[in-house]
C-alpha cells in the first residue's frame, strides 16, 4: 500500500457497548450545546453592552468565546454524529481540515490567552499608561496576531501532516483526526516529520508559556502588595484567567508528558479539551465577573421588552 491508496480513515470505537455509546452521548450533547449557547451569549452581551464594548478586556473575551466555538466544533459534531448512527469513517480530506480547524483554533486560543495576561499586566501593573497603550488600534494588531499566528501555525502542521507516508490499516485509535495517531500509520522513517512538528509547535508553546507565567507572576507579586477593594477586585479577576490557562494547559502538558501514552487516558484528555474546557470557559467569566452578569442582566430585559413590543 502506498500514501494515495488511503482515501479515508476509520475511528476505532470507544467501546462495542451500547450503552457506552449512549453515555457519551448523553455526556457530550449537553456539553456541546453549552459550548455554543454559552459563548454565543458572551459574545452578545459584550455587543450589546458598549460600556463592555470599549473595553480590551471584554472585546478579547468575545473574541476568545469565538474561538471556543471553533476549538469546541472540531470534533464534536463529527463525533455525535457517529454516536448516533454508528458510522465511523472520514475521508481524507476531512482528516486534513480536522487536523487544520483544531490547530488555528487551538494555537489562537493559545496566543489570545497570552495576550490577555499581558493585557491584565498592563492594566494592573501599569495603570496610569494602560488606556494609552492598550488603544484600539494596538487590540486590534494583537489580535490579528493571534488569528496570523494560529493560521501560519495550522497551515504547517497540516501540510507536514500530509507529507506523511501513510500505509494501511486506516484505523486511527480516536474519535477525531490526531497527529499523534497519524503519526503511528506511518511506514517509513519520519525523523523529519517529527522535528518539524517538535519545532512549530514549541515555537507557539514555550514563548506563551513563558509570557504567560512571567505576566501573572508579575500581577500576583504587584497585587499582593496592594490591599483594599482594588486588590481584592484584580485578584478575583485574574482568578478566572488563571483558571482558564489551567484548564487550557493542563491537558496539554497531561498529554505531552504522559510517557506511557495509553491511548483510553488520551481519549478522555481529548475529550476534556475538545468540549469541555470551551464549555467551562463562558461559565467562568460569567460566574465570577460582576460586569459581565450585569450586562447580561441588561440584555435579558432588553430582549424581554423586545417580546412585549412584538406581542402588542
Ligand atoms: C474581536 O475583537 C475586535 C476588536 O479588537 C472586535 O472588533 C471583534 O468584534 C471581536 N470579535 C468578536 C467575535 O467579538
Amino acid at each position: 500500500m502506498n500514501v494515495s491508496s488511503l482515501t479515508e480513515f476509520v475511528f476505532r470505537e470507544f467501546s462495542s457497548s451500547r450503552t457506552v455509546h449512549l453515555f457519551l452521548l448523553a455526556l457530550v450533547s449537553p456539553l456541546y450545546a453549552t459550548v455554543l449557547v454559552g459563548n454565543l451569549l458572551i459574545m452578545m452581551t459584550v455587543w450589546s453592552d458598549p460600556k463592555l464594548f470599549q473595553c480590551p478586556m471584554y472585546l478579547f473575551l468575545a473574541n476568545l468565546s469565538l474561538l471556543d466555538m471553533a476549538l469546541g466544533s472540531v470534533a464534536a459534531p463529527k463525533l455525535l454524529i457517529d454516536l448516533l448512527n454508528s458510522g465511523r469513517t472520514i475521508s481524507y480530506g476531512g482528516c486534513m481540515a480536522q487536523i487544520l480547524s483544531f490547530h488555528l483554533s487551538g494555537a489562537a486560543e493559545m496566543l489570545l490567552l497570552t495576550v490577555m495576561a499581558y493585557d491584565r499586566y498592563m492594566a494592573i501593573c501599569h495603570p496610569l499608561r494602560y488606556t494609552t497603550i492598550m488603544n484600539r488600534q494596538r487590540c486590534l494588531s494583537l489580535l490579528i496576531l493571534c488569528w496570523a499566528g494560529g493560521l501560519i501555525h495550522a497551515v504547517f502542521q497540516t501540510v507536514v501532516t500530509a507529507q506523511l507516508p501513510l500505509c494501511g490499516p486506516n484505523v486511527l485509535d480516536t474519535f477525531f483526526c490526531d497527529i499523534t495517531q497519524l503519526k503511528k500509520l506511518a511506514c517509513s522513517d519520519i525523523y523529519v516529520s517529527e522535528i518539524l512538528f517538535i519545532f512549530s509547535d514549541n515555537v507557539i508553546i514555550l514563548p506563551c508559556f513563558l509570557t504567560l507565567l512571567i505576566s501573572y507572576a508579575t500581577i500576583l507579586a504587584t497585587l499582593c502588595g496592594r490591599f483594599g477593594k482594588g486588590g481584592r477586585k484584580g485578584l478575583s479577576t485574574c482568578g478566572s484567567h488563571l483558571t482558564v490557562v489551567f484548564l487550557f494547559y493542563g491537558p496539554i502538558v497531561f498529554v505531552y508528558t504522559n510517557p506511557s501514552s495509553n491511548s483510553q487516558v488520551d481519549k478522555m484528555a481529548s475529550v476534556f479539551y475538545m468540549v469541555v474546557t470551551p464549555a467551562l470557559n463562558p461559565l467562568i467569566y460569567t460566574l465570577r465577573n460582576k460586569e459581565v452578569k450585569g450586562a447580561m442582566g441588561r440584555l435579558k430585559s432588553k430582549c424581554k421588552h423586545f417580546l412585549l413590543l412584538q406581542l402588542e
